[in-house]
């Protein structure tokens, strides 16, 4: 594996500047990548894409779990600078901060590790208690807006292009994720370059790449948030049956990608 050419960037550049500005100009660049997208075969190609298509920092949001190592790796077959960060919620399995580790050293690149704002957490904490996310969805949203939600807006201010692990296969309420698509919420184009892949698809690659996983994987965890929230599934359950297990399968996201109106964790 050739030693890959990404660093952790942060800033405005000139390009996203432009693509903030003219809004109408980003649906337009959302549109004509989505059609791209499409037509591209292979992974690298559509991250080639992007990097050529988007005026301005790319930024690439990982949970270190299975479809994101798989973005990961072709992020660093590309040769191409990309920004990778993730959101330490402080509540990840150890597991997970390992593979964080271990695909720094295998790739030779900084993932830009986000951290949720002191204040807003002791605040929470005060509030609902160490593990007040268990009271009610409201709280759990609570939790899940201040250790993930306000992190990620930080982590993306000033990018133009927004790359995720998200699949169509993974979830009902995912089932229509375009490949590319106007995030006016965050004035960036968001992009899902594996959006079409399956997970037979998605375990060949790990598998032909030996990409570095989380070793949770193995133990019934195919989706890893978490370590409170998340469980391993019995066999023949839903890959997403293990997160948030005890609420319906409807609102079952963190606002991440599905954006609820939450409630504020403190007034
Ligand atoms: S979640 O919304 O239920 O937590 P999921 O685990 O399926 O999301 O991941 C979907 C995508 O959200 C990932 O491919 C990644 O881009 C982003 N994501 C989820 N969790 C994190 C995290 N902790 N840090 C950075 N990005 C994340
Ligand atoms: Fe909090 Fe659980 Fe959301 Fe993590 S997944 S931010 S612990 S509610």
């Amino acid at each position: 594996m050739t030693k890959a050419n990404v660093r952790a960037r942060a800033g405005r550049s000139a390009g996203a500047e432009a693509v903030h500005s003219e809004p109408a100009a980003g649906e337009e660049l959302a549109r004509q990548l989505d059609q791209t997208l499409s037509e591209l075969d292979s992974l690298e190609k559509r991250l080639l894409a992007i990097a050529d298509a988007i005026p301005g920092r790319v930024t690439f949001s990982t949970s270190l779990g299975l479809e994101d190592q798989a973005v990961l790796h072709g992020i660093a077959a590309t040769e191409r600078t990309f920004d990778v960060f993730t959101l330490d919620t402080g509540r990840h399995f150890p597991e997970t901060l390992e593979t964080l580790d271990a695909s720094e050293l295998r790739y030779g690149l900084k993932v830009r590790v986000v951290f949720p704002d002191a204040a807003d957490v002791e605040l929470l904490v005060a509030r609902d208690g160490i593990m007040g996310f268990r009271q009610s969805i409201e709280a759990r949203k609570a939790c899940c807006e201040v250790r993930k939600v306000r992190p990620l807006n930080k982590a993306l201010a000033g990018a133009a292009g927004w790359i995720t692990g998200l699949r169509r296969d993974q979830s009902s309420g995912r089932a229509h994720v375009p490949f590319a698509t106007w995030d006016g919420e965050h004035q960036l184009v968001k992009l899902n370059p594996i959006a079409d892949w399956s997970l037979e698809k998605l375990e060949a690659y790990i598998e032909e790449h030996a990409v570095p996983v989380n070793p949770l994987h193995a133990r019934g965890f195919p989706s890893i948030g978490c370590q409170p929230c998340t469980r391993a599934i019995r066999p023949g359950e839903d890959i997403r049956a293990g997160r948030w297990w005890w609420e319906n399968e409807d609102g079952k996201e963190c606002g991440l990608h599905n954006r609820p109106k939450p409630k504020e964790a403190h007034a």
